[in-house]
């Protein structure tokens, strides 16, 4: 098994945060970049946060001081770091991801591979800008990374089956299981699946056929799903699934993904999700669903 042990982590954001965290929990050097020096200081309090509750679980087998020492600052991404894996975590725009690839492509030795943890850009497009599109790679982390032991590893049109074969070895390192997808088609498989359920559900009370807390009650208990469409939909933030519908809509053409308008409206009115204390349910100032009035 090829052994991971320098991590470079781009973007400090609710993904980065608990990208890094779960490479620290795994005994891995975590170099940790942001371009905004406050994004890593809230990147680091979550971090120390969810590490104590998982303390106070019983479910850490090093003290939470010995994991977070293994996170340093990086601020300068040009500084060349011996890393075996770059994951890059920034906004979801190829401008910017492009950018960092350029950089780190530069920065990082031949051995590096450069991982993405995008949701939809193709991972052929990011490849392009290196000089080892063999060594690019997708990592699709899902949210919240310290809970949900699944990641998808995506290859794009140049990745060789040594870096995907590594890549998943580095899922592995940090007790995740990896699920293979085999070209880079936008929203990779289970965005994909989900997504065309929660346009399905939407419609469904666009019909007036259901209310929303029929239907998430309904699909939780019939399929088993700890959450129901329109409750991951507000944890999720209804602007994330809406720019994921999109990107995916755009690419394909393929209507079943292109958002419906109660989502379209939704969006514009600023109605995002837990988030913004509003979204499919209303939340207060605490972050508690308000009586079901939806
Ligand atoms: N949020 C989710 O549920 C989720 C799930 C899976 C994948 N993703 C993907 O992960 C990526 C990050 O999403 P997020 O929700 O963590 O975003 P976020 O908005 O929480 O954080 C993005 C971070 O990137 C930083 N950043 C911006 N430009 C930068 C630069 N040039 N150099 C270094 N840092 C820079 C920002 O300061 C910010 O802290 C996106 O591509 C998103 O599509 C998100």
């Amino acid at each position: 098994m090829t052994e991971t042990r320098k991590v470079i982590v781009v973007g400090a954001g609710i993904m980065g945060a608990g990208i890094a965290q779960v490479c620290a929990q795994a005994g891995l050097q975590v170099f940790f970049n942001d371009i905004d020096e406050q994004a890593l200081g809230k990147a680091l309090e979550r971090i120390v946060w969810s590490l104590g509750k998982l303390a106070a679980a019983g479910r850490l087998s090093e003290e939470k001081e010995t994991i977070l020492s293994r996170i340093r600052l990086f601020p300068d991404l040009s500084v060349a770091v011996e890393a075996d894996i770059a994951i890059e975590a920034v906004y979801e725009r190829l401008d910017l991801k492009q950018n960092i690839f350029r950089v780190i492509d530069q920065s990082c030795g031949p051995r590096t591979i450069l991982a993405s943890n995008t949701s939809a850009i193709p991972i052929t497009e990011l490849a392009s800008v290196t000089r080892r599109p063999d060594k690019v790679v997708g990592l699709h982390f899902f949210n919240p990374v310290a809970m949900i032991q699944v990641v998808e590893v995506i290859k794009g049109i140049e990745t060789s089956e040594n870096t995907m074969q590594a890549s998943i070895d580095f899922v592995t390192t940090l007790g995740k299981e990896a699920i293979r997808v085999e070209s880079d088609i936008p929203g990779f498989l289970l965005n994909r699946i989900n997504l065309v359920s929660y346009v399905e559900a939407i419609r469904l009370v666009e019909q007036g056929l259901a209310k929303i807390p029929e239907i998430d009650k309904g699909v939780r208990l019939a399929f088993g799903r700890k959450q129901g469409p329109f409750e991951t939909g507000d944890m999720v933030g209804l602007d994330v699934s809406y720019g994921a519908l999109m990107a995916i809509y755009e690419e394909s053409k393929d209507p079943r993904f292109y958002p419906p308008q109660l989502l379209r409206r939704k969006v514009k009115a600023g109605y995002l999700g837990r988030k913004t204390g509003k979204g499919w349910y209303d939340y207060d100032a605490g972050g508690n669903r308000k009586l079901d009035l939806a």
